[in-house]
């Protein structure tokens, strides 16, 4: 491309706003410089060749189960020890993965091969049965013989002059089931009937319900139905699409019609894992197969405040200052793009930001930490050291001729790291040193889709450009929904090694399955408005049901702005999600608790405070989730998932066990109604108390959101002192409660152990108890007792 338009380009989205690039640069000329890139450096499809695999032929039993073989295809089926069942079609196996943490689990040796009736074949495991039909069809049973998901025979389409084939698997599931996952959603949780592709995009503007795709796509999806919850992982980075369509009971006539998935993929194996039990369990199994959650410092737990026009100094201890002279909770600034010198990646503007290691560490001793946006584009400029050292490394994605690939990121026309070589990720890795020099303690992988603005014709590189997998070489179709998560890779890898003693801290904007191991992400550029502030919750719980359990949205949404009570629900929201921060563009102006009157301000100290207060909670959750992959948001069917009215409950969550957040989503409420799961529950302000199951009004004052605490729960709380104390809310009489503390393990590797408490009546005396393994103790932190007054 010439360097004029791209300069042309960069000015005139920067001359708009900063909520990506605006649809006028949808250029008819960029799109026929894609075709042209893309028609030069991809083979022609031509003529295609549909296959199946044909009847079946014979089957060889091996460790977990075997290969059964077709007449036009084999099918490789392995147990695996952590109760995850592997298939993959053409001989395909599960390595290399981009998805697993490590190697592949070992093989389940008591899981057989064995032949079934009409000449199909079948794998028995301890959890599930594996049904494979004489054409083809594969089959998941419950141990009871309940089919949970029926995948009818695959069918490819193969380029007749060789190359990658397309295929195409259909699947039914239960007529009860619903669909769940698939990544950050934001018309969600529950995925309704529709087309949902699976490709990383930047919307290019602030996305609402109605975008899809958006910054985080994967191939996982949790089917949960009454006879069991799944998940199923096509491990396959490559562009496609998933068709989702919900079955229907046929109330007694005994018709019923099955939910249908129907996936597309443009190419790459056919290959699937599937996990079978109850969501906890198979998000455990996930956890084990892709990675456990990175566990974030106790700081990045707390309260975090970004947004653009940081643009100096004075700006942020103006901003910390005005935090502080309130009284506001504060535990991290973000600095955007502003804070770089001409928007190039690790640098600093010395002009506006000249002592910024001695800010950062003033702010430090008031326990507030700065965070650093890290974007992959690199300014394509000679001179610029991290060009120079790049391109001394041969960093940067080429095309297939060997050129460099030039796309236009924030300071203007860049080239962009090869995250898919272990040489480039140690290389980049190692430039972390210079945030750390600046006196950063966070960082904030944004635009990495990777976007680039429009200068393909579609908002990233071409399909094209090549890159090393490992060094089994292939293009972007395959690398590009895998880019961000080897950019997280190698962020996490490098703090690790210039950093050993803490643990890095670091979310994304786009990902792939497993990108919890290095860190979280958050929802992008979310409109601004009632359906964005909605959409913001879709994406947290839905990802947190992928195994990405820390995430959160801009409070306020991102481009414009909102009115005071929106600001205050979503900022009531945010305090009650993984991570809370808010963050707005340039165009959306000030965003700081005090910008929106004396009220807000008030209500926005409550929530703050009460986060602050929450923050062991929080702690004891990214270390549960770190542990068994639970996320800290749980859809109210977490534990209860054959409950039918929970499943279609998407307005509201469980935080953990304990407590149950009702947001108010929609303007002008003071009051809501809340789906409860069984049990009772305590309004956490008033102490009313509420039973459930069933649907009950609360009180949802501008206040405040309705949040809930379950009866029996054991919650620790930061107490006066700083120190732990232990919530305990009363159990109905004749039950007993409990809960888990893990303490705060400070921000290095220190394993804590897991405190257990029971909760339970003597009498008229409400007993709470340590459980160890030498049995029963004083609980070790002080206790407060709470909703004794309810009858
Ligand atoms: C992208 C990010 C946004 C950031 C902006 C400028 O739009 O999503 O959070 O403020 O770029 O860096």
């Amino acid at each position: 491309m010439s360097s004029m338009s791209g300069r042309d380009l960069v000015r005139s989205i920067w001359a708009v706003g900063s909520a990506g690039a605006p649809q006028g640069l949808r250029t008819v000329r960029a799109a026929w410089r894609r075709r042209r890139t893309d028609a030069v450096g991809l083979p022609a499809r031509g003529a295609e060749r549909a296959r199946v695999p044909g009847p079946v032929q014979d089957a060889e039993p091996a460790p977990g189960g075997g290969v059964v073989r077709f007449s036009r295809s084999e099918l490789r089926i392995v147990v695996a020890v952590n109760g995850a069942v592997f298939w993959g079609w053409d001989g395909a196996g599960p390595e290399p993965s981009y998805a697993l943490a490590g190697r592949c689990p070992e093989p389940d040796p008591r899981a057989v091969l064995e032949p079934d009736k009409d000449g199909g074949w079948r794998v028995v495991a301890e959890r599930v049965t594996v049904m494979v039909s004489r054409h083809g069809a594969v089959e998941v049973r419950t141990p009871g013989g309940v089919t949970l998901r029926r995948d009818l025979p695959p069918r490819w389409w193969e380029p007749v002059g060789g190359g990658e084939a397309r295929w195409m698997q259909r699947t039914e599931v239960a007529a009860d089931a619903r669909f769940f996952g698939l990544g950050g959603r934001a018309c969600g949780p529950r995925l309704r009937d529709g087309t949902y592709r699976l490709w990383n995009t930047d919307p290019g503007r602030a996305f609402g319900p109605g975008d899809d795709p958006l910054y985080v796509t994967m191939p996982v999806q949790l089917v949960v139905a009454d006879a069991a919850t799944h998940l199923v992982f096509h491990d396959t980075s490559w562009d496609g699409t998933v068709t989702l369509r919900e079955g229907e009971e046929g109330a007694g006539s005994g018709h019923d019609r099955a939910g249908m998935s129907e996936l597309r993929m443009a190419g790459g194996p056919l290959r699937c894992w599937v996990m079978v039990g109850t969501p906890a369990r198979v998000l455990l199994a996930w956890a084990s197969l892709t990675g456990a959650p990175a566990l974030p410092p106790s700081w990045a737990l707390g309260h975090h405040h970004a947004r653009r026009g940081f643009g100096s100094e004075q700006e942020v201890r103006r901003i910390v200052a005005g935090y502080q002279e309130r009284g506001l909770p504060l535990d991290a600034v973000h600095l955007d793009i502003d804070h770089h010198d001409e928007h190039q990646v690790f640098t600093v503007d010395q002009e506006r930001f000249p002592k910024l290691p001695q800010l950062a560490e003033e702010l430090r001793r008031d326990g507030i930490r700065l965070v650093s946006i890290v974007n992959p584009a690199v300014k394509a400029a000679p001179g610029n050291a991290v060009h120079d050292s790049g391109t001394a490394e041969d960093a940067f994605v080429r095309d297939a001729s060997g050129r460099l690939v030039e796309g236009v990121g924030w300071p203007g026309e860049a080239v962009y790291p090869d995250f898919t070589h272990a040489r480039v990720r140690a290389w980049w890795g190692r430039l972390y040193q210079e945030r750390l020099t600046a006196g950063f303690a966070g960082f904030w992988h944004d635009m990495n889709e990777p976007t680039s603005f429009n200068a393909f014709g579609e908002s990233t590189l071409p399909r094209s450009a090549r890159h090393s997998l490992e060094g089994r070489g292939g293009d972007h179709r395959e690398a590009h929904n895998v880019y961000a998560l080897c950019m997280a890779q190698a962020g996490y890898e490098g703090l690790r090694e210039l950093v050993p003693g803490e643990r890095p801290f670091l979310f994304s904007r786009s990902g792939w399955a497993g990108i919890q191991r290095y860190g979280g992400t958050w929802s992008g550029d979310v409109a601004t408005g009632w359906p964005g502030l909605r959409a913001s919750l879709s994406l947290v719980m839905g990802l947190g049901l992928c195994g990405v359990p820390y995430s959160g949205p801009d409070v306020g949404g991102y481009d414009g702005h909102p009115s005071p009570e929106l600001y205050l629900r979503w900022f009531q929201l945010g305090a009650y999600l993984p991570l809370f921060r808010t963050h707005a563009s340039l165009r959306a102006g000030r965003r700081e608790p005090w910008e929106f009157g004396a009220e807000v301000l008030e209500h926005a100290r409550v929530a703050l405070v009460e986060r602050r207060r929450l923050l062991p909670y929080f702690m004891t959750l990214a270390q549960l989730a770190r542990r068994t992959g639970a996320p800290y948001v749980r859809p109210l069917w977490w534990s209860v998932p054959e409950d039918r009215a929970l499943r279609d409950c998407e307005d509201a969550f469980l935080l953990g066990d304990s407590l149950l957040v009702a947001p108010v989503l929609d303007p002008g409420s003071d009051r809501r109604a809340v789906q409860l799961p069984r049990g009772r529950w305590y309004d956490t302000t008033t102490e009313q108390v509420y039973e459930g199951p069933g649907q009950v009004l609360v009180d949802a004052p501008l206040s405040r959101i309705p949040v809930l605490a379950r009866a029996g729960a054991v919650i620790p709380v930061r107490a006066d002192d700083g120190g732990i104390e232990l919530e305990v809310w009363a159990p109905a009489r004749g039950r007993s409660g409990g809960g888990l503390v893990v303490e705060d393990a400070g921000d290095g590797w220190d394993e804590p152990e897991i405190e257990r408490y029971v909760a339970r009546w003597e009498g008229r005396k409400l007993v709470v108890q340590r459980e160890g393994e030498d049995g029963l103790s004083e609980p070790s932190h002080p206790v407060r007792l709470r909703g004794l007054g309810a009858r």
